[in-house]
C-alpha cells in the first residue's frame, strides 16, 4: 500500500506537474473490488469530466481524491491545494454565509477574504444570510465560494448542479466555466449525467468495471450551445457508452 496523497507530483506532464497522477490505484469493499487497478493522469488546468452509472465508483473514487480514504493500494498524487464541492452544499446552519466559507481555514482569516471569493461567485449581497434562507442556487454557490477560497490547484466537484433547477443549472455551470477560465486550476467532474459533463469538459471518462473504460476528448468551441449538432452528437455518443436508449439524436433520454 502506497499513498502519497500530499506529496507534490515531481514528473512532468509537458512543462508542468499533473494535476492527478492515479496509478494502480484499488479499491476494495467486502472483498469486492469497485476500483481495480485505476489509471487517470489530468493536465494542470484540464476540465475532466468523469461520467459512469449509478454504482461504479465514482463517490469512491472522489472520496479517495479528496484525501478521506486512504485504505487503498496504488499510488494517488494530488496537490496539496485542493478543494470539493459536494452535491448537497452542507453549509452549518448555525453559521452566517461568510463563516460557513471560511469554515475550516488555516489561521483566522479576515471576513474581507470570504467577501472577496463570494463577489466572485455572485453572492456579495449574502454574506450576512443563514443559510436556510438561500435558494438551491445560492447555496451551491456558497459551497462553491468555500472550495474556491482555498485557492486550489485541483477542484473536485461531484454532481454539482444535479440538484438545481434547468434554468439555475445552467447559471451555475456557467459560473463553474467562468471561474475554471479565469483561475487556471484542473477541474475534475463527477457525475452520472451526461448534460453535467458535455458543456464544460476538455475531456469526458466513463467510468465502468472499476476502471476508466471510454475516454472522448471534447473539442467544441466554448461556449457550447445544446442547439449545436456537434454537442447533440457528443451526448447521444456518451449515452450510447452509458447504455442509455435515446429515441432520437436530440432528444432526450427515457
Ligand atoms: N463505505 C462503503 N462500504 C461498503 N461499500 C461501499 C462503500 N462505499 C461505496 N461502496 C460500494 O461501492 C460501489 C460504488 O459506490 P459509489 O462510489 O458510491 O458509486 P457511485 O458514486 O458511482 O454511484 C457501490 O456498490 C457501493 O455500494
Ligand atoms: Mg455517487
Amino acid at each position: 500500500m502506497a499513498t502519497d496523497l500530499h506529496r507534490p507530483v515531481t514528473a512532468p506532464v509537458d512543462d508542468r506537474p499533473a494535476a492527478v497522477r492515479v496509478q494502480g490505484l484499488t479499491r476494495s469493499f467486502d472483498g469486492r473490488r469497485v476500483i481495480d487497478d485505476f489509471e487517470l493522469t489530468v493536465r494542470p488546468g484540464e476540465f475532466v469530466a468523469l461520467l459512469g452509472r449509478s454504482g461504479c465508483g465514482k463517490s469512491a473514487l472522489l472520496k479517495i481524491l479528496a484525501g478521506l480514504d486512504r485504505e487503498i493500494e496504488g499510488t494517488v498524487l494530488v496537490p496539496r491545494r485542493k478543494a470539493t464541492a459536494f452535491q448537497a452544499p452542507r453549509l452549518m446552519p448555525w453559521k452566517k454565509v461568510w463563516r460557513n466559507v471560511l469554515l475550516g481555514l488555516p489561521g483566522r482569516p479576515e471576513r474581507e477574504v470570504a467577501e472577496q471569493v463570494l463577489a466572485e461567485v455572485g453572492l456579495e449581497n449574502r454574506a450576512d444570510a443563514w443559510p436556510k434562507t438561500l435558494s438551491g442556487g445560492e447555496a451551491q454557490r456558497a459551497s462553491l465560494a468555500r472550495a474556491l477560497v482555498r485557492e486550489p490547484d485541483l477542484l473536485l466537484l461531484a454532481e454539482p448542479f444535479g440538484a438545481l433547477d434547468a434554468l439555475t443549472r445552467l447559471k451555475a455551470q456557467r459560473l463553474v466555466g467562468e471561474v475554471w477560465q479565469r483561475r487556471g486550476c484542473a477541474v475534475l467532474l463527477v457525475t452520472h449525467d451526461v448534460e453535467e459533463a458535455v458543456p464544460l469538459a476538455d475531456r469526458v471518462l466513463v467510468m465502468e468495471g472499476g476502471v476508466i473504460a471510454h475516454e472522448v476528448q471534447v473539442g467544441l468551441d466554448r461556449p457550447r450551445g445544446l442547439a449545436d449538432p456537434e454537442f447533440a452528437a457528443l451526448r447521444t455518443e456518451l449515452l450510447d457508452l452509458l447504455g442509455v436508449e435515446t429515441p432520437t439524436a436530440t432528444g432526450r433520454a427515457a
